[in-house]
């Protein structure tokens, strides 16, 4: 649902405001991210609940203006390096695939890795939105690449880019993005949502 006419930001149920206030905008303002401010959005997201508290989550970030950078953007699909090129960090967050169990020699395949990762993630979205910091999750990137040369180890993986930075007016996008620069609706809670079993 993306026709914010059709389906405004009005949550069905009286929720903290965070939760319908918070969007992924892809114009970002020519603002610096301060190193500290990072920090605290990966404060947020340390404290993310996980299975068996594993913690799987890791971050890779690059901050706009420094060399590292310009390889972030390299590794993202074309449309998504036309406006992710002027956000102030981007972020790559990975999980670590495996488990160390309690007795067991060898680590196992963790089932949840990238479901604690999502969690860490909204942390951090919706930290950043509390101080004024937009953030926008990406998919679309090289995942070989990306894993290659950011030196990830095969026991881990990519699970999306995060572009953050003050938003910014919309006229710096290009027109395809431009007509999108709003934030989207969502579907009904009762759409999803039944008790019991799955009945949809
Ligand atoms: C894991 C993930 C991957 C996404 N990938 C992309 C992407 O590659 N490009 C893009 O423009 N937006 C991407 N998005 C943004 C979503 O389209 C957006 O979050 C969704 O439409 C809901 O809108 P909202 O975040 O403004 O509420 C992604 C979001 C997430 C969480």
């Amino acid at each position: 649902m993306t026709d914010p006419a059709a389906a405004p930001r009005v949550p069905d149920h009286p929720v903290d405001r965070l939760f319908v206030e918070r969007w992924s905008p892809r114009a970002f303002a020519d603002e610096e991210i301060p190193r500290g401010e990072l920090s605290v959005l990966f404060e947020a997201a340390r404290w993310a609940p996980s299975s068996m508290n594993a913690q799987p989550w890791r971050f890779v970030y690059a901050r706009r203006g420094t060399p590292a950078f310009a390889r972030f953007v390299d590794l993202l699909n074309p449309r998504n390096q036309e406006w992710a090129v002027r956000s102030a960090a981007l972020v790559a967050v990975v999980s670590r695939n495996l488990l160390d169990l309690p007795g067991k020699d060898a680590p196992v395949p963790s089932p949840t890795h990238s479901f604690d990762a999502g969690a860490a993630w909204a942390h951090l979205a919706l930290q950043a939105h509390l101080r004024g910091w937009a953030t926008h999750g990406m998919a679309g990137f090289d995942r070989e690449r990306a894993q290659r040369e950011l030196e990830v180890p095969s026991d881990h993986t990519i699970e999306a880019f995060v572009a953050i930075g003050r938003t910014g007016d919309p006229s710096v996008l290009p027109e395809w993005a431009r007509a999108r620069e709003v934030p989207s609706g969502r579907r009904p809670v009762a759409e999803l949502v039944c008790e019991g079993s799955f009945r949809f």
